[in-house]
């Protein structure tokens, strides 16, 4: 993942990638993702509004794509991309994004944006599975839903949220520094949620976590928040 934003420049592309391969050691990784359709000024430090410079994803997305010719990145991918501005980098791209990866989880499904991905070949993934409750506050894994359902089934909160997106279509990514949690997240392919439970979930209130307010403060260069979301979908 291009981590900070500030290497968008076609120019630094590639270099940041080299910065990444030395640090893990390695000749090539797997997949290379644009972390958010924003440019933060070379060298800054922070998601700080003030370091906002306008963005060229053309440009960078064709940076990217030299790098995937290379072998470098074997699957180059986007991050925090909204249908309008996934549909938009479709239409000039050569190389379809391999992945978009978004929030999502059960109470902020992201079913439109899922849907749009899939009709595009984008394979969704979704991070902050279990509301990254820690850094994010989502508390839905005490939800009488997922309870209800991980009572019925002898499964834990966690493994029902992380299950549920597994049968929605959608990749997981959960973070867990506990190796016990680790394992418990891992189990979750030997099982299923009945169809009828599922149609419980539509009972959760759906509400993003990550409003990335940071990147739309008064002063910011991203304003309004829509221009981010676009809305949401
Ligand atoms: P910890 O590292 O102590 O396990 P997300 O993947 O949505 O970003 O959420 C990550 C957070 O959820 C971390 O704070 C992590 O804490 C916690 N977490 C990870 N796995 C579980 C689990 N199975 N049950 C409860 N909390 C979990």
């Amino acid at each position: 993942m291009m981590d900070r934003c500030t290497d968008h420049a076609p120019e630094d592309v590639p270099e940041a990638l080299d910065r990444t391969l030395r640090d893990l050691q390695l000749d090539y990784i797997d997949l290379y993702l644009i972390h958010w359709p924003i440019r933060m000024k070379k060298g800054s430090v922070g998601f700080k509004a003030e370091n906002i410079v306008p963005s060229d994803i053309p440009n960078t997305w064709k940076a990217m794509e030299a790098l995937n010719k290379s072998g470098k990145a074997r699957a180059i991918g986007v991050s925090n991309f909204s249908t309008k501005k996934l549909g938009e980098l479709l239409e000039y791209a050569r190389v379809t994004p391999a992945v978009n990866q978004s929030e999502c989880h059960p109470a902020w499904r992201q079913d439109k944006l899922k849907a749009f991905c899939k009709s595009k070949g984008v394979h969704f993934s979704g991070y902050s599975p279990l509301g990254s409750p820690a850094w994010l506050e989502g508390d839905f894994l005490n939800h009488p839903v997922i309870n209800m359902i991980a009572k019925k089934l002898g499964k834990t909160p966690a493994q029902v949220a992380l299950r549920w997106g597994l049968q929605m279509g959608h990749s997981v990514l959960p973070k867990s520094s506990n190796p016990a949690r680790i394992k418990e997240n891992f189990d979750i392919f030997d099982w299923s949620i009945p169809e009828d439970m599922l149609d419980k979930f539509f009972e959760i209130q759906q509400e993003r976590l990550l409003k990335a307010s940071f990147f739309h403060e008064p002063n910011g260069g991203y304003l309004p928040e829509d221009e981010l979301w676009d809305g949401g979908i």
